[in-house]
Protein backbone atom coordinates (compact mmCIF):
# COMPACT_ATOMS: atom_id res chain seq x y z
CA UNK A 1 0.00 0.00 0.00
CA UNK A 2 1.21 3.48 -0.72
CA UNK A 3 2.02 5.60 1.89
CA UNK A 4 0.13 8.02 0.34
CA UNK A 5 -3.49 7.70 0.91
CA UNK A 6 -6.85 8.54 -0.20
CA UNK A 7 -10.00 9.13 1.65
CA UNK A 8 -11.70 6.28 -0.23
CA UNK A 9 -9.07 4.21 1.46
CA UNK A 10 -9.04 4.92 4.61
CA UNK A 11 -12.77 4.39 4.76
CA UNK A 12 -12.39 0.85 3.29
CA UNK A 13 -9.52 0.46 5.97
CA UNK A 14 -11.80 1.58 8.98
CA UNK A 15 -14.67 -0.06 7.59
CA UNK A 16 -13.01 -3.71 7.99
CA UNK A 17 -11.42 -3.01 11.23
CA UNK A 18 -14.83 -1.65 13.16
CA UNK A 19 -16.42 -5.15 11.06
CA UNK A 20 -13.31 -6.92 12.24
CA UNK A 21 -14.09 -5.34 15.74
CA UNK A 22 -17.81 -6.12 15.68
CA UNK A 23 -17.87 -9.69 14.59
CA UNK A 24 -14.78 -10.15 17.36
CA UNK A 25 -17.40 -8.95 20.07
CA UNK A 26 -20.27 -11.38 18.71
CA UNK A 27 -18.32 -14.49 18.69
CA UNK A 28 -16.90 -13.66 22.21
CA UNK A 29 -20.46 -13.69 23.54
CA UNK A 30 -22.01 -16.25 21.49
CA UNK A 31 -19.24 -18.70 22.15
CA UNK A 32 -17.01 -17.94 25.28
CA UNK A 33 -14.33 -20.02 26.33
CA UNK A 34 -10.30 -19.15 26.02
CA UNK A 35 -8.73 -22.32 25.90
CA UNK A 36 -5.05 -20.67 27.91
CA UNK A 37 -3.02 -23.96 26.52
CA UNK A 38 -4.59 -23.81 23.15
CA UNK A 39 -3.66 -19.97 22.66
CA UNK A 40 0.18 -20.16 24.02
CA UNK A 41 0.39 -23.19 21.85
CA UNK A 42 -0.99 -22.63 19.01
CA UNK A 43 -0.14 -19.03 19.43
CA UNK A 44 3.73 -19.39 19.44
CA UNK A 45 3.47 -21.42 16.24
CA UNK A 46 1.26 -19.06 14.71
CA UNK A 47 3.80 -16.44 15.70
CA UNK A 48 6.85 -18.50 14.42
CA UNK A 49 5.13 -19.39 10.69
CA UNK A 50 3.81 -15.87 9.89
CA UNK A 51 7.16 -14.10 10.29
CA UNK A 52 8.59 -16.86 8.03
CA UNK A 53 5.64 -16.01 5.75
CA UNK A 54 6.82 -15.78 1.82
CA UNK A 55 5.27 -11.69 0.84
CA UNK A 56 3.38 -12.01 -2.62
CA UNK A 57 4.10 -9.10 -4.68
CA UNK A 58 2.43 -5.96 -4.19
CA UNK A 59 0.35 -7.19 -0.66
CA UNK A 60 -0.72 -10.68 0.67
CA UNK A 61 1.48 -13.42 1.66
CA UNK A 62 1.86 -17.32 1.75
CA UNK A 63 2.15 -19.14 5.07
CA UNK A 64 0.99 -22.13 6.73
CA UNK A 65 -0.18 -19.86 10.00
CA UNK A 66 -3.53 -20.54 7.90
CA UNK A 67 -3.65 -24.12 8.41
CA UNK A 68 -2.46 -23.50 12.47
CA UNK A 69 -5.40 -21.01 13.02
CA UNK A 70 -7.88 -23.26 11.12
CA UNK A 71 -6.94 -26.20 13.70
CA UNK A 72 -6.86 -23.58 16.93
CA UNK A 73 -10.70 -23.06 14.90
CA UNK A 74 -11.78 -26.40 15.12
CA UNK A 75 -10.44 -27.46 18.73
CA UNK A 76 -10.13 -24.46 20.76
CA UNK A 77 -13.16 -22.32 19.12
CA UNK A 78 -13.45 -18.98 17.51
CA UNK A 79 -12.46 -16.91 20.59
CA UNK A 80 -9.11 -18.65 20.70
CA UNK A 81 -8.59 -18.97 17.29
CA UNK A 82 -9.29 -14.81 16.49
CA UNK A 83 -6.91 -13.72 19.63
CA UNK A 84 -3.99 -15.40 18.31
CA UNK A 85 -4.86 -14.22 14.77
CA UNK A 86 -3.85 -10.66 16.03
CA UNK A 87 -0.55 -12.57 16.88
CA UNK A 88 0.02 -11.87 13.38
CA UNK A 89 0.38 -8.07 13.44
CA UNK A 90 3.66 -9.03 15.18
CA UNK A 91 5.28 -9.26 11.62
CA UNK A 92 8.84 -8.32 12.20
CA UNK A 93 9.27 -7.14 9.02
CA UNK A 94 6.69 -4.85 8.79
CA UNK A 95 7.82 -3.30 11.63
CA UNK A 96 11.48 -2.75 9.51
CA UNK A 97 10.00 -1.52 6.60
CA UNK A 98 7.98 0.99 9.10
CA UNK A 99 4.66 0.24 7.02
CA UNK A 100 2.36 2.78 8.37
CA UNK A 101 -0.47 2.74 11.43
CA UNK A 102 -3.34 2.27 8.78
CA UNK A 103 -1.60 -1.11 7.30
CA UNK A 104 -2.08 -2.50 10.89
CA UNK A 105 -5.86 -1.15 11.44
CA UNK A 106 -6.80 -2.89 7.97
CA UNK A 107 -4.77 -6.28 8.74
CA UNK A 108 -6.35 -7.09 12.13
CA UNK A 109 -10.00 -6.31 11.24
CA UNK A 110 -9.05 -8.38 8.47
CA UNK A 111 -7.65 -11.31 10.74
CA UNK A 112 -10.51 -10.74 12.68
CA UNK A 113 -13.36 -11.04 10.05
CA UNK A 114 -11.64 -14.16 8.48
CA UNK A 115 -11.27 -16.43 11.64
CA UNK A 116 -14.47 -14.90 13.51
CA UNK A 117 -17.14 -14.96 10.53
CA UNK A 118 -14.81 -18.84 9.37
CA UNK A 119 -15.52 -19.66 13.47
CA UNK A 120 -19.52 -18.54 13.60
CA UNK A 121 -19.63 -20.51 9.86
CA UNK A 122 -17.83 -23.71 11.52
CA UNK A 123 -19.76 -23.62 15.07
CA UNK A 124 -23.46 -22.97 12.73
CA UNK A 125 -23.48 -26.32 11.14
CA UNK A 126 -20.91 -27.91 13.82
CA UNK A 127 -23.88 -28.27 16.49
CA UNK A 128 -22.48 -31.35 18.66
CA UNK A 129 -19.26 -29.46 19.07
CA UNK A 130 -17.01 -32.96 18.66
CA UNK A 131 -14.69 -32.85 15.97
CA UNK A 132 -14.70 -36.05 14.19
CA UNK A 133 -14.36 -37.23 10.48
CA UNK A 134 -18.61 -37.11 10.08
CA UNK A 135 -20.93 -35.44 7.91
CA UNK A 136 -21.36 -32.92 9.66
CA UNK A 137 -18.20 -31.66 10.74
CA UNK A 138 -16.80 -32.13 7.12
CA UNK A 139 -18.85 -29.80 5.79
CA UNK A 140 -18.53 -27.66 8.56
CA UNK A 141 -14.54 -27.76 7.86
CA UNK A 142 -15.03 -27.33 4.57
CA UNK A 143 -17.15 -24.27 4.60
CA UNK A 144 -15.39 -22.33 7.23
CA UNK A 145 -12.26 -22.80 5.40
CA UNK A 146 -13.92 -21.11 2.06
CA UNK A 147 -15.13 -18.33 4.03
CA UNK A 148 -11.52 -17.77 5.70
CA UNK A 149 -9.96 -18.32 2.35
CA UNK A 150 -12.21 -15.42 0.38
CA UNK A 151 -12.45 -13.18 3.33
CA UNK A 152 -8.68 -12.98 3.40
CA UNK A 153 -7.48 -13.04 0.28
CA UNK A 154 -11.02 -10.94 -1.21
CA UNK A 155 -10.22 -7.96 1.84
CA UNK A 156 -6.39 -7.95 0.12
CA UNK A 157 -7.61 -7.39 -3.73
CA UNK A 158 -10.00 -4.46 -2.55
CA UNK A 159 -7.56 -2.85 -0.69
CA UNK A 160 -4.90 -3.53 -3.83
CA UNK A 161 -7.24 -2.47 -6.08
CA UNK A 162 -8.64 0.98 -4.38
CA UNK A 163 -4.73 1.63 -4.12
CA UNK A 164 -3.76 0.99 -7.75
CA UNK A 165 -4.17 4.51 -9.54
CA UNK A 166 -5.61 2.61 -12.26
CA UNK A 167 -8.46 1.03 -10.32
CA UNK A 168 -8.48 -2.72 -11.70
CA UNK A 169 -11.74 -3.40 -10.35
CA UNK A 170 -11.47 -5.69 -7.19
CA UNK A 171 -12.86 -9.37 -8.92
CA UNK A 172 -10.32 -9.18 -11.55
CA UNK A 173 -7.44 -8.08 -9.08
CA UNK A 174 -8.50 -11.42 -6.96
CA UNK A 175 -9.27 -13.40 -9.97
CA UNK A 176 -5.74 -12.78 -10.92
CA UNK A 177 -3.85 -12.34 -8.43
CA UNK A 178 -5.22 -14.68 -5.69
CA UNK A 179 -7.49 -17.03 -7.04
CA UNK A 180 -4.42 -19.22 -7.78
CA UNK A 181 -3.86 -19.96 -4.19
CA UNK A 182 -7.12 -21.66 -3.58
CA UNK A 183 -5.55 -25.18 -4.47
CA UNK A 184 -3.00 -24.08 -2.05
CA UNK A 185 -5.79 -23.46 0.52
CA UNK A 186 -7.34 -26.74 0.15
CA UNK A 187 -4.25 -28.46 1.24
CA UNK A 188 -3.58 -25.66 4.00
CA UNK A 189 -7.67 -27.04 5.34
CA UNK A 190 -6.85 -30.59 5.16
CA UNK A 191 -3.63 -30.04 6.98
CA UNK A 192 -5.59 -28.20 9.71
CA UNK A 193 -7.93 -31.13 10.01
CA UNK A 194 -5.08 -33.29 10.50
CA UNK A 195 -3.45 -31.07 13.23
CA UNK A 196 -6.81 -30.56 14.90
CA UNK A 197 -7.02 -34.58 15.09
CA UNK A 198 -3.94 -35.12 16.61
CA UNK A 199 -4.05 -32.36 19.06
CA UNK A 200 -7.31 -33.90 20.36
CA UNK A 201 -5.71 -37.43 20.79
CA UNK A 202 -1.84 -36.37 21.70
CA UNK A 203 -2.33 -32.45 23.43
CA UNK A 204 0.02 -29.89 23.02
CA UNK A 205 2.64 -32.12 22.24
CA UNK A 206 1.68 -33.47 19.27
CA UNK A 207 1.82 -29.89 17.53
CA UNK A 208 5.91 -30.36 17.37
CA UNK A 209 5.52 -33.12 15.21
CA UNK A 210 2.48 -32.25 13.04
CA UNK A 211 3.79 -29.03 12.65
CA UNK A 212 7.97 -29.35 11.58
CA UNK A 213 7.36 -30.56 8.39
CA UNK A 214 5.39 -27.31 7.39
CA UNK A 215 7.72 -24.76 9.06
CA UNK A 216 10.40 -26.33 7.44
CA UNK A 217 8.92 -26.84 3.96
CA UNK A 218 7.93 -23.23 4.19
CA UNK A 219 11.33 -21.87 5.45
CA UNK A 220 12.71 -23.41 2.24
CA UNK A 221 10.97 -21.61 0.09
CA UNK A 222 11.19 -18.81 2.30
CA UNK A 223 15.33 -19.17 1.98
CA UNK A 224 14.77 -19.99 -2.19
CA UNK A 225 13.07 -16.84 -2.59
CA UNK A 226 15.18 -14.65 -0.75
CA UNK A 227 17.91 -16.15 -2.95
CA UNK A 228 16.20 -15.15 -6.09
CA UNK A 229 15.79 -11.80 -4.83
CA UNK A 230 19.11 -11.37 -3.58
CA UNK A 231 20.83 -12.41 -7.25
CA UNK A 232 18.41 -10.45 -8.95
CA UNK A 233 19.25 -7.16 -7.00
CA UNK A 234 22.97 -8.05 -7.56
CA UNK A 235 22.05 -8.26 -11.50
CA UNK A 236 19.87 -5.09 -11.25
CA UNK A 237 22.79 -2.92 -9.54
CA UNK A 238 25.77 -4.07 -11.87
CA UNK A 239 23.05 -2.49 -14.91
CA UNK A 240 22.96 0.67 -13.06
CA UNK A 241 26.96 0.97 -12.61
CA UNK A 242 27.13 -0.03 -16.26
CA UNK A 243 24.63 2.62 -16.93
CA UNK A 244 26.66 5.01 -14.58
CA UNK A 245 29.75 4.59 -16.95
CA UNK A 246 27.69 6.15 -20.23
CA UNK A 247 26.75 9.90 -19.58
CA UNK A 248 23.27 9.22 -22.18
CA UNK A 249 21.80 6.74 -19.93
CA UNK A 250 21.83 6.73 -16.61
CA UNK A 251 18.47 5.76 -14.93
CA UNK A 252 17.50 4.16 -18.42
CA UNK A 253 16.54 1.03 -17.05
CA UNK A 254 14.98 2.00 -14.01
CA UNK A 255 12.77 4.88 -16.13
CA UNK A 256 11.23 1.85 -18.64
CA UNK A 257 10.56 -0.31 -16.13
CA UNK A 258 8.34 2.31 -14.43
CA UNK A 259 6.52 3.09 -18.35
CA UNK A 260 6.44 -0.73 -18.71
CA UNK A 261 4.61 -1.37 -15.45
CA UNK A 262 2.12 1.86 -15.93
CA UNK A 263 1.38 0.29 -19.56
CA UNK A 264 1.14 -3.27 -18.11
CA UNK A 265 -1.41 -1.52 -15.41
CA UNK A 266 -3.29 -0.42 -18.18
CA UNK A 267 -3.55 -3.82 -19.87
CA UNK A 268 -4.82 -5.15 -16.78
CA UNK A 269 -1.49 -7.49 -16.43
CA UNK A 270 -1.48 -9.01 -12.86
CA UNK A 271 1.16 -8.30 -10.21
CA UNK A 272 3.63 -11.41 -11.10
CA UNK A 273 3.60 -10.54 -14.85
CA UNK A 274 3.61 -6.83 -13.63
CA UNK A 275 6.86 -8.15 -11.46
CA UNK A 276 8.64 -9.69 -14.48
CA UNK A 277 7.93 -6.86 -16.69
CA UNK A 278 10.03 -4.98 -14.46
CA UNK A 279 12.95 -6.86 -14.14
CA UNK A 280 12.66 -8.15 -17.50
CA UNK A 281 13.12 -3.57 -17.81
CA UNK A 282 15.71 -3.51 -15.23
CA UNK A 283 17.76 -6.27 -17.15
CA UNK A 284 17.00 -5.96 -20.71
CA UNK A 285 20.16 -4.28 -22.15
CA UNK A 286 22.30 -5.78 -19.32
CA UNK A 287 24.19 -7.26 -22.72
CA UNK A 288 25.80 -3.94 -23.66
CA UNK A 289 28.27 -4.66 -21.14
CA UNK A 290 30.22 -6.08 -24.31
CA UNK A 291 29.39 -3.38 -26.49
CA UNK A 292 32.04 -0.57 -27.11
CA UNK A 293 30.74 2.64 -25.84
CA UNK A 294 31.81 4.19 -29.32
CA UNK A 295 29.01 1.51 -30.90
CA UNK A 296 26.40 2.66 -28.14
CA UNK A 297 26.76 6.16 -28.40
CA UNK A 298 26.46 6.70 -31.84
CA UNK A 299 23.12 3.97 -32.66
CA UNK A 300 21.65 5.77 -35.52
CA UNK A 301 24.80 6.32 -37.49
CA UNK A 302 26.39 2.78 -37.85
CA UNK A 303 28.15 1.14 -40.31
CA UNK A 304 26.72 -2.30 -41.11
CA UNK A 305 29.37 -4.10 -39.15
CA UNK A 306 28.95 -1.82 -36.14
CA UNK A 307 24.73 -1.90 -36.39
CA UNK A 308 25.51 -6.25 -36.40
CA UNK A 309 27.23 -5.63 -33.36
CA UNK A 310 24.90 -3.12 -31.82
CA UNK A 311 21.89 -5.59 -32.29
CA UNK A 312 23.70 -8.87 -30.65
CA UNK A 313 23.50 -6.81 -27.36
CA UNK A 314 19.89 -8.44 -27.30
CA UNK A 315 21.18 -11.89 -27.77
CA UNK A 316 23.59 -11.57 -25.04
CA UNK A 317 20.97 -9.94 -22.60
CA UNK A 318 18.46 -12.70 -23.19
CA UNK A 319 21.58 -15.33 -22.79
CA UNK A 320 22.71 -13.93 -19.75
CA UNK A 321 19.45 -14.03 -17.94
CA UNK A 322 18.67 -17.45 -19.64
CA UNK A 323 21.39 -18.79 -17.61
CA UNK A 324 20.62 -17.63 -14.63
CA UNK A 325 17.83 -20.04 -12.84
CA UNK A 326 16.31 -17.16 -11.45
CA UNK A 327 15.89 -14.82 -14.26
CA UNK A 328 14.86 -17.66 -16.53
CA UNK A 329 11.53 -16.22 -16.95
CA UNK A 330 12.03 -12.93 -18.13
CA UNK A 331 14.62 -13.87 -20.82
CA UNK A 332 11.49 -14.04 -23.36
CA UNK A 333 10.70 -10.96 -22.48
CA UNK A 334 14.23 -9.56 -23.53
CA UNK A 335 14.42 -12.29 -26.71
CA UNK A 336 11.59 -9.94 -28.16
CA UNK A 337 12.18 -6.45 -26.77
CA UNK A 338 13.82 -5.42 -30.07
CA UNK A 339 11.09 -7.04 -32.88
CA UNK A 340 8.63 -4.89 -34.27
CA UNK A 341 4.86 -6.18 -34.94
CA UNK A 342 5.40 -6.15 -38.67
CA UNK A 343 8.54 -8.82 -38.62
CA UNK A 344 10.84 -6.20 -39.70
CA UNK A 345 13.04 -6.21 -35.98
CA UNK A 346 15.79 -8.01 -34.49
CA UNK A 347 16.76 -10.81 -34.24
CA UNK A 348 14.71 -13.20 -34.50
CA UNK A 349 12.12 -10.94 -37.10
CA UNK A 350 8.79 -12.21 -35.12
CA UNK A 351 5.40 -10.59 -35.73
CA UNK A 352 2.22 -9.83 -34.83
CA UNK A 353 1.46 -11.89 -31.96
CA UNK A 354 4.19 -14.18 -31.94
CA UNK A 355 6.28 -11.69 -30.05
CA UNK A 356 5.15 -11.97 -25.75
CA UNK A 357 2.89 -9.21 -25.32
CA UNK A 358 5.19 -8.22 -22.17
CA UNK A 359 8.04 -8.01 -25.05
CA UNK A 360 5.87 -5.59 -26.39
CA UNK A 361 4.82 -3.78 -23.93
CA UNK A 362 8.86 -2.88 -22.99
CA UNK A 363 9.91 -2.35 -26.77
CA UNK A 364 7.35 0.78 -26.34
CA UNK A 365 8.63 2.06 -22.77
CA UNK A 366 12.34 1.41 -23.99
CA UNK A 367 11.64 3.30 -27.00
CA UNK A 368 9.76 6.04 -25.66
CA UNK A 369 12.62 6.77 -22.77
CA UNK A 370 15.18 6.44 -25.85
CA UNK A 371 13.37 9.62 -27.80
CA UNK A 372 12.89 11.50 -24.39
CA UNK A 373 16.20 11.56 -23.30
CA UNK A 374 19.41 13.13 -24.92
CA UNK A 375 21.45 11.01 -26.25
CA UNK A 376 24.98 12.25 -27.95
CA UNK A 377 23.59 12.50 -32.03
CA UNK A 378 20.35 14.64 -31.31
CA UNK A 379 18.42 16.31 -28.41
CA UNK A 380 15.33 14.41 -26.37
CA UNK A 381 11.99 15.16 -28.47
CA UNK A 382 9.02 16.76 -26.59
CA UNK A 383 6.72 15.08 -24.77
CA UNK A 384 4.00 15.54 -27.62
CA UNK A 385 6.53 14.63 -30.27
CA UNK A 386 7.30 11.22 -28.61
CA UNK A 387 4.13 10.35 -28.06
CA UNK A 388 3.20 10.79 -31.71
CA UNK A 389 5.78 8.95 -32.83
CA UNK A 390 4.64 5.84 -30.46
CA UNK A 391 1.10 6.36 -31.95
CA UNK A 392 2.64 6.48 -35.42
CA UNK A 393 4.01 3.50 -35.30
CA UNK A 394 1.27 1.38 -33.93
CA UNK A 395 0.77 -1.78 -36.00
CA UNK A 396 4.11 -1.28 -37.72
CA UNK A 397 6.99 -1.04 -34.76
CA UNK A 398 4.20 -1.59 -31.78
CA UNK A 399 1.64 -4.05 -30.64
CA UNK A 400 -1.86 -1.72 -31.60
CA UNK A 401 -3.20 -2.71 -28.27
CA UNK A 402 -0.01 -1.83 -26.25
CA UNK A 403 -0.03 1.59 -27.83
CA UNK A 404 -3.95 2.00 -26.89
CA UNK A 405 -2.79 1.14 -23.55
CA UNK A 406 0.24 3.48 -24.01
CA UNK A 407 -1.83 6.30 -25.16
CA UNK A 408 -4.55 6.05 -22.50
CA UNK A 409 -2.22 6.04 -19.73
CA UNK A 410 0.17 8.93 -21.27
CA UNK A 411 -3.79 11.07 -20.62
CA UNK A 412 -3.49 10.43 -17.28
CA UNK A 413 0.18 12.24 -17.26
CA UNK A 414 1.72 8.94 -16.10
CA UNK A 415 3.99 9.71 -19.08
CA UNK A 416 5.61 13.39 -17.59
CA UNK A 417 9.07 13.07 -18.23
CA UNK A 418 11.74 13.72 -15.67
CA UNK A 419 13.74 16.78 -15.61
FE1 LIG B 1 17.81 -2.91 -26.21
Amino acid sequence: MAQKISGRLLAYILSVFLAGLGIFLYVYQAYPGISIEGAIAFGLLVLVTDNLAVMLPKAGAVSVAGSILMACLFVNGPVTASLISILQLLHVADFKNREPWYKYLFNGGQFLLAVGIGGIIFKTINRSGAFALQGEVVLAVVLSSLAYFVINTGLTAIAVSASTPERTSAIHTWLYNYAWLFPFHILVSIVAVGIALLYLRFGSVSLLFSTLPLILTQYIWLLTLRERKAVLDNIINMVRIMEAKDVYTPGHSRRVAQYAEKIGRELRLNEFEIDNLKNAAYLHDVGKIQIDLSVLNNEEQLSSEARKIFQSHVTVSAEITGSITYTKPISDIIWGHHERYDGQGYPRGLKGDEIPILAAILSVADSFDAMTTKRPYRDPFPFEKAVQEIELNSGKMYHPAVVEAFLKSAQKGNFLVEE
